[in-house]
C-alpha cells in the first residue's frame, strides 16, 4: 500500500504538517512519497492507492504550481481517493478553521475541476522575523486590521497538530475504491 502527498509551501509550515501527517500514516503500516509540487516535472500516479495535497496562501493564492498540477492530472485525480487541505493565517480563528468558512479553501473547492473526497484547513505560522521587510510590513498591516500579532519579533505556530493528526487518521480510514468505482 503506498500513498502519495503533495505539498505547496513558501516557508515550510505546510511541508511540516504534511511530514506529520505522513509520520502518522507510516506508524500504521503504509508506505507514503513525499514531492514538492514546485519541482515534479512528471509523475505516473498509477502506482498510488490514494493521493493526498496541501498547499499554503500567500496574498489571498494557493501558489500555481497547485492549478498546473490539477489541470494535468484532474481526470486521475477525480477517479482516485483523494485529499485536500489548505493552510493560511485567516484559519488561525477556529470559526475560519473549516472548507465551508475559511473564504480561501471555499473559493478554491468552487473553482477546482478536481473534487477532493476529504477536505481541511490548517492555521498556518507566524514568522515575522524570517520575512522580508515588505512582507512583515504587509503581514503586520493585514494582522492589525484583524485583530492579529502585531510585535515583528514574534514567531508563532497556529496549527493545531491534533486537528492534523485527527485528518490523517480519516484519510486512512477512508476507502481504497471511490463510491463510483464500487
Ligand atoms: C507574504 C505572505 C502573505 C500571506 N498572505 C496570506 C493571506 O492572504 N491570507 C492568509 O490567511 N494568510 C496569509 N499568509 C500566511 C501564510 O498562509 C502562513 O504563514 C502559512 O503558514 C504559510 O505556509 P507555508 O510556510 O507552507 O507557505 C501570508 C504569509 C506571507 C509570508
Amino acid at each position: 500500500m503506498s500513498y502519495l502527498l503533495l505539498y505547496s509551501t513558501r516557508d515550510g509550515q505546510t511541508k511540516k504538517i504534511i511530514m506529520r501527517i505522513a509520520e502518522n500514516l507510516r506508524r500504521a503500516g503504509v508506505g507514503c512519497d513525499l514531492r514538492d509540487l514546485a519541482t515534479i516535472k512528471q509523475i505516473n500516479l498509477m502506482p498510488y492507492q490514494k493521493i493526498m495535497i496541501g498547499a499554503s496562501i500567500r496574498y489571498g493564492r494557493f501558489n500555481s504550481v497547485l492549478n498546473n498540477f490539477i489541470s494535468k492530472h484532474q481526470k486521475q485525480l477525480n477517479q482516485m481517493p483523494t485529499a485536500f487541505f489548505g493552510v493560511n493565517l485567516t484559519a488561525r480563528k477556529p470559526e475560519k478553521r473549516t472548507p465551508e468558512t475559511n473564504a480561501y479553501v471555499r473559493k478554491f473547492l468552487i473553482q477546482s475541476p478536481w473534487q477532493p473526497d476529504l477536505c481541511e484547513v490548517f492555521a498556518g505560522a507566524l514568522l515575522y522575523p524570517r520575512y522580508c521587510w515588505l512582507d512583515r510590513i504587509m503581514i503586520q498591516f493585514i494582522m492589525r486590521m484583524t485583530g492579529g500579532e502585531t510585535d515583528t519579533t514574534k514567531e508563532i505556530e497556529y496549527t493545531d497538530w491534533e486537528q492534523v493528526v485527527g485528518f490523517s487518521e480519516t484519510f486512512l480510514q477512508m476507502s481504497c475504491v471511490k463510491s463510483s468505482q464500487k
